[in-house]
């Protein structure tokens, strides 16, 4: 199983019952992406966020679709082992033997449960958000990635923000999970611009650039986890393709954008463009067609594209599968793994890469979230 820190990169595969620590709570904001497949044989499944880090601990959030009977999905909270009033609905939005997609984001009313894209319902707090530390997730239900996203924006815009941290055990130590110009703030802050949150440990190297050799090194450099990258606010959760938004802030050393997406069955490509949106110079563009199974990268600057580049030990698209794709800027390069895994660099040509301000994909992919 790839083990990766919250707010980052998913944990891919977990065992069920499957019990993970949301360090530090939950704040407004935060949301956790589940992709899963119920069970042919499937009777009930469940998710349940926990005050504390056993399965006993109260029940903040429990969410408990069920089969067996009529079609029902149940809310509820537990407390002091008591079950408490249930919020029944009537409406299925699972079904037996296909793949889902579901978001729970906590907001300042509740938990708004989103599935497969759709409102689902919106379960109003009866116990303190910041109470939770746990997801457990338990039952007939296979889970292919879980991840616990981080954070409400603090303070403004580019505010530092908070983040859960899972228990340490990573040699970096923890996660720096601010903005460079944000504010500290928040739980173990003090750091340049941000805040550090912990995270669980297990992870390749690679992923999280520890020890990166491509000169990635960090901002300062010189407190734990300086050279992890860099995202913040909260994702744009399945937007419509084609995707276009302003990055704020332009692009940075570290900065780090993560697209979740499916390649859509019978797709012919799909494009993911760097835009310098004042020239409209592609600063990177990466070009996935389907058919020819090439994932090309190139630039056009001053209206002329360049040298294509093209290749690639293995292709991780699969039509009809769902990926993941994390672009982070160095300083030299911009650093692409796709599902936990490096695949290739891609050295700047357009050098002055701070000037890179939107980010555009467009083609055959139906998109989970976009986070920067
Ligand atoms: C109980 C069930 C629990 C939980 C609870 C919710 O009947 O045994 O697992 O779902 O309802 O109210």
């Amino acid at each position: 199983m790839f083990v990766a820190p919250p707010g980052y990169q998913p944990v891919y595969n977990p065992t069920i019952p499957y019990l993970t620590p949301i360090g530090g709570g939950l704040r407004e904001g935060m949301s956790i992406y589940v992709h899963g497949t119920v069970p042919e044989n499937t009777t009930r499944f469940y998710m349940n966020l926990l005050c504390g880090e056993s399965e006993s601990s109260d029940v903040a959030f429990h969410f408990n679709p069920r089969f067996d009977g009529w079609d029902k999905v149940v809310f509820n909270s537990c407390q002091n082992g008591f079950w408490e009033a249930e919020e029944k609905i009537h409406h299925m939005p699972f079904h037996r033997g296909r793949v889902f997609e579901m978001v729970i984001t906590a907001t300042s009313h509740g938990y708004k449960v989103k599935v497969n894209g759709k409102e689902f319902h919106h379960f109003k707090h009866r116990v303190p958000m910041e109470r939770v530390r746990a997801l457990y997730i338990a039952g007939d239900v296979l889970i292919e990635t879980v991840n616990v996203i981080g954070g409400g924006m603090g303070g403004g815009m580019y505010g530092g923000m908070g983040m859960g941290g899972m228990a340490g055990g990573y040699p970096g130590g923890g996660m720096q999970f601010g903005y460079p110009a944000g504010m500290g703030g928040g739980m173990g802050g003090g750091y340049p611009g941000g805040m550090a949150v912990g995270m669980g440990g297990g992870l390749p190297g690679a992923i999280m650039g520890g020890g990166d050799p491509g000169g990635m090194g960090g901002i300062g450099g010189d407190y734990p986890g300086a050279n992890l990258p860099i995202m913040c606010g909260q994702p744009d959760f399945h937007p419509s393709v084609p995707y276009s938004i302003m990055l704020p802030q332009g692009m940075f050393h570290r900065r780090t954008v993560i697209i979740r997406g499916m390649v859509l069955f019978g797709g012919n490509r799909m494009c993911i463009n760097f835009v310098v949106s004042r020239s409209r110079d592609i600063a990177f563009h990466l070009n996935h067609r389907v058919r020819e199974g090439v994932l090309m990268r190139n630039s056009m600057i001053g209206g002329c594209w360049g040298q294509e580049e093209l290749e690639l030990s293995t292709n991780p698209f699969v039509e009809g599968q769902y990926f993941e794709i994390s672009i982070r800027c160095g300083r030299h390069k911009f650093k692409v793994f796709v599902n936990g895994l490096h695949l290739f660099d891609y050295h700047h040509r357009f050098h002055s890469f701070n000037e890179i301000d939107m980010l555009e994909i467009e083609g055959d992919v139906q998109l989970s979230y976009v986070h920067f």
